[in-house]
């Protein structure tokens, strides 16, 4: 038994920073439905929905500024609002002794700021007992380290080659409503207005999310890589590429694996039947697969098409899927929530 993060209370205080957004929304909706023992929420986000309400649990709450927002008394603060807005406030959150969890890239590869999914790391939690701030991981790690931990639970992993499937919900609400309008605009032999993506984005595949570094790799890219490996084990040689996809909701991934030592799909397709947070959907025979108009809307990340790869010894690949904004963001961050208020 550990000593619990905050101390047993009937509810606590909850500020959603970012409130108005796709994945703050999205917070607001688990928090409701899981039950979390909420005695006050306190939306914020910035000057420009000020003043306006959202909707928990059927009643309104007025959005708080974010720059004048005092945090005094906050026990656990949810921010998805982007990464200059966190680097900014997260320390001041911090500072008034509220745990703050955080969405966005600013803190996850600091060496002091941990990095959580709860089924695979929580532990890593107790470096948040001094510093407060604790990191959400890019939603395309979330849905690939719940996979890939009962694996190398098992049989230790050399080498993941990662293609991701991402949906335009992981760049926000505005995200969204380009792919919506660019698709009437095709479909109504219009023009097509390009603002938030670097292409169109309706009936086309960008390889390309997030900047480009120097190396050729974008940051996307890069955030895979290293977070993965901070999860789970610095050994593990990671290597991907992030692809942009006109679907809503839902990242799809192609991920190719090889161990250290034997595994084969079958043995895979156990130990994944039995993971925590894991679905298997495998069933070739019945065309039974993953997809993500199927696991919109879910919790869990859903595992299939899992089979040997015969082009190289002890090797596999698997076809993942999860809600990007659920479990890639809102469900993993208030699943922290609910460790920091466990009491064993
Ligand atoms: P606002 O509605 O006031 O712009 P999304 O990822 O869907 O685009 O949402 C981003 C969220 O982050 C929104 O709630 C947005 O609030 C909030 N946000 C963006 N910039 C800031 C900021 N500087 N201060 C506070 N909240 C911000």
């Amino acid at each position: 038994m550990t000593d619990a993060f905050l101390p047993k209370k009937d509810g606590y205080v909850i500020a959603v920073v970012g409130a108005t957004g796709a994945v703050g929304q999205t917070i607001l909706e688990i928090l409701a439905e899981r039950n979390f023992p909420v005695a006050e929420l306190i939306p914020v986000a910035s000057s420009r929905s000020a003043g306006s309400a959202v909707t928990y649990k059927k009643k309104e709450y007025i959005v708080q500024d974010l720059e004048t927002f005092d945090p005094s008394g906050v026990d656990i603060a949810l921010f998805s609002a982007g990464g200059d807005t966190s680097k900014e406030h997260a320390p001041r959150f911090a500072a008034a002794g509220c745990y703050v969890v955080d969405n966005s890239s600013a803190w996850r590869m600091d060496e002091n700021i941990c990095l959580v999914v709860p089924e695979v790391n929580p532990h890593a939690l107790e470096m948040a007992r001094e510093n407060k701030i604790i990191a959400n991981p890019n939603c395309s790690t979330i849905q690939l380290v719940v996979a890939l931990k009962p694996l190398h639970d098992a049989v230790p992993i050399e080498r993941v080659v990662v293609s991701t499937y991402q949906a335009v919900s992981g760049a926000g609400g505005k995200a969204m409503d380009e792919l919506a309008k660019q698709t009437g605009q095709l479909l109504n032999v219009q023009s097509v207005d390009v603002n938030v993506f670097p292409a169109r984005i309706a009936f086309n595949v960008i390889p390309h999310i997030d900047v480009f570094m120097d190396d050729g790799y974008t940051k996307e890219e890069r955030k895979m890589m290293d977070e993965t490996r901070k999860i789970m084990d610095a050994d593990i040689a990671v290597t991907a590429t992030a692809v942009r996809v006109p679907v809503f909701y839902g990242h799809s991934e192609s991920v190719n694996i090889t161990f250290d030592g034997p595994m084969n799909a079958e043995n895979a397709r156990k130990l994944l039947a039995e993971a925590e947070g894991v679905c298997v959907v495998d069933d070739p025979s019945s065309e039974d697969y993953p997809m993500p108009s199927e696991a919109a809307g879910t919790d869990p990340v859903w595992v299939g098409r899992i089979r040997d790869d015969y082009s190289c010894a002890n090797s596999l690949h698997l076809w993942v899927v999860a809600d990007n904004v659920r479990k890639g963001a809102a469900l993993n961050a208030v699943q922290i929530a609910e460790i920091l208020i466990s009491q064993s």
